[in-house]
Parts: structure tokens; C-alpha cells; sequence
């Protein structure tokens, strides 16, 4: 007699692996946790939550379909979760070694798709200065949170000359008329200058990355301010609500509302359960 066995059920909501649940102790590496740590105000919530509203925010706004190249994935999580909420979409992550010189979110980026089923997308090793693809390669080539890291291996810490490369690096794999998006911190936020001392981010000067992208050809470029304000009914959110409807540049201008609140997240932490 032969015994089938399906591999073990992921749990589910709303169609979408709950990722931290699913993750099988020790299948992926100690730095994974400690990435995703959780702030003490959204302690009781979960972790995969804020992601999933960040990550459907990205989604809303590009509508993405086809290939996307995701330079500085990480761990891939938000990579995995786009795939889940975009099923026309294909996902290459690329990350590069870290500062161990360990393969290590890579490969636990191989680890989660695998375990949560996610088989629209693609870890590889590789470096975002010097991608192996060809040109145009992609629909989407995309960026989040990696360019104000972007001087992580180099020697000389550049930042702007690292800035500079991934940009051209990405605008030669994306395909004319596609799309190249940077999701990341701007140092015009007041909380970011805050932010920055102590830590390995560099908020990125939205005005610098412009003119790059318009040497490299790109005519057309936008900035668009975000700010995570679900569910928030505070008075804050409601005034940047407003703002943000009317005007992308008052909305940029609106940043020191929130400057407060994120030095409050970012004094205090938990850990997460393995
Ligand atoms: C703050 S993490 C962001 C990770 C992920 N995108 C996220 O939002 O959770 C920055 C990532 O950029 C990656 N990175 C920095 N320079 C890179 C490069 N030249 N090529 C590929 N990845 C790079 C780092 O290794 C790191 O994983």
C-alpha cells in the first residue's frame, strides 16, 4: 500500500499564510526574529498585520502584474506576502550577503516560500549594483527600504555613489515604459533625522535620487508621501488624512506630526515567540 502524506497545512487568513505562525522553530536564521521584533504598543497584535496593510498599500498603488525584481528583499517576507496578494504577479528578491558574510536571509527566504507554498517567487543571492539580468528584464523593479542601506558592504561607504549604482543597476533590468519604485525613509522627516544617529539607516534625499533617475532617463518620476495611518482615528491621522487628499507636497511637509510617535515605537521593543 502506498501512503500519500500532504506536507503539513500552513495556517490561513483571508487566503494569505500566516507566515510567523507557519515557520518551523529554528528553519530560519536567529537574525530573522530579531528583524521582526515587535514594538510594545502592537504587542498583542499580529506581527504579520502591519505588513499585510503595508504591503496591500504597495500593492494598491502599483497594481503590479507581470515580473518584479525586489533589490534589498531581505528576508522576503514582504516579497512572499506581495506574491499572495498579487496572483498575476512573479517575484525575484535579491539580497546580498550580510555583514557575517552569511547567505542567511537568502536563505531563509528560500525556507519561508518553501513552507508557506509561495511559488511565485525567487531568492537569489546577488548584489543590486550588479544584477545577473539582462536589460529590461522586468515590469516592476522595486526597492523597499533598501536604498538608505544601499552602502552596507562597500568599503569606502559612499552612500550616494552606492545610491546611485543600485538606481542604475535597476533602471537597466527594468523593461522600457515599466515601472522602477523606491519605498524607503525620507531624511526631509524630522523623525528620520532623529532616527538616523546609532543606526545603519540612512533616510534618502528624495531630491538627489530625482536627479539620478533623470540622468538615467527617467522623465517621469513622482514622490508620493506615505504614512501608515489605518485605523488610527487620532487627531493627527485625521489632519494628514486631509492633507494627503488634496496635496503629495503639504503631505511631505506634514512629516513632523509625526515625529513623536516614532520615537516613542522605537524606544521600546519586544521579542518575538520562536
Ligand atoms: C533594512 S533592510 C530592508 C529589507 C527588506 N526590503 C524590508 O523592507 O524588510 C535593507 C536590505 O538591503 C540590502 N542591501 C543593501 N545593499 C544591497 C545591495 N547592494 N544589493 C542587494 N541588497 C542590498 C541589505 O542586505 C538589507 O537586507
Amino acid at each position: 500500500m502506498k501512503i500519500v502524506g500532504g506536507s503539513p497545512s500552513v495556517p490561513m487568513a483571508r487566503g494569505i499564510p500566516q507566515i510567523f505562525e507557519s515557520l518551523r522553530p529554528g528553519s530560519v536564521s536567529e537574525g530573522f526574529w530579531d528583524y521582526y521584533r515587535l514594538e510594545e504598543e502592537n504587542a498583542d497584535t499580529n506581527p504579520q498585520e502591519r505588513l499585510i496593510r503595508f504591503v496591500s498599500d504597495i500593492r494598491d498603488f502599483l497594481e503590479p502584474t507581470g515580473r518584479a525584481l525586489s533589490v534589498g528583499c531581505g528576508f522576503g517576507v514582504q516579497e512572499i506576502l506581495l506574491s499572495f496578494l498579487c496572483p498575476d504577479l512573479k517575484i525575484v528578491g535579491v539580497d546580498i550577503k550580510d555583514d557575517k558574510r552569511t547567505e542567511a536571509k537568502i536563505r531563509s527566504m528560500k525556507v519561508i516560500a518553501d513552507q508557506v507554498r509561495a511559488n511565485r517567487v525567487a531568492p537569489l543571492l546577488a548584489d543590486g549594483g550588479l544584477l545577473p539580468f539582462r536589460e529590461g528584464s522586468f515590469d516592476y523593479v522595486i526597492a523597499i527600504d533598501s536604498l538608505s542601506h544601499a552602502d552596507y558592504m562597500r568599503e569606502d561607504r559612499d552612500l550616494e555613489g552606492s545610491q546611485s549604482l543600485l538606481l542604475a543597476e535597476m533602471s537597466r533590468v527594468v523593461r522600457p515604459g515599466g515601472h522602477l519604485v523606491v519605498v524607503d525613509n525620507s531624511s526631509m522627516s524630522p523623525r528620520n533625522v532623529m532616527r538616523k544617529r546609532g543606526t545603519s539607516c540612512h533616510p534618502v534625499n528624495l531630491f538627489y535620487l530625482g536627479m539620478v533617475l533623470k540622468r538615467l532617463g527617467h522623465d517621469d518620476v513622482r514622490i508620493h508621501p506615505y504614512y501608515d495611518l489605518a485605523g488610527r482615528t487620532d487627531l493627527r491621522a485625521r489632519v494628514a488624512n486631509i492633507v494627503l487628499k488634496r496635496s503629495n507636497a503639504l503631505g511631505i511637509l506634514i512629516a513632523p506630526l509625526f515625529m513623536l510617535s516614532a520615537r516613542k515605537s522605537s524606544e521600546s521593543t519586544r521579542q518575538l515567540p520562536r
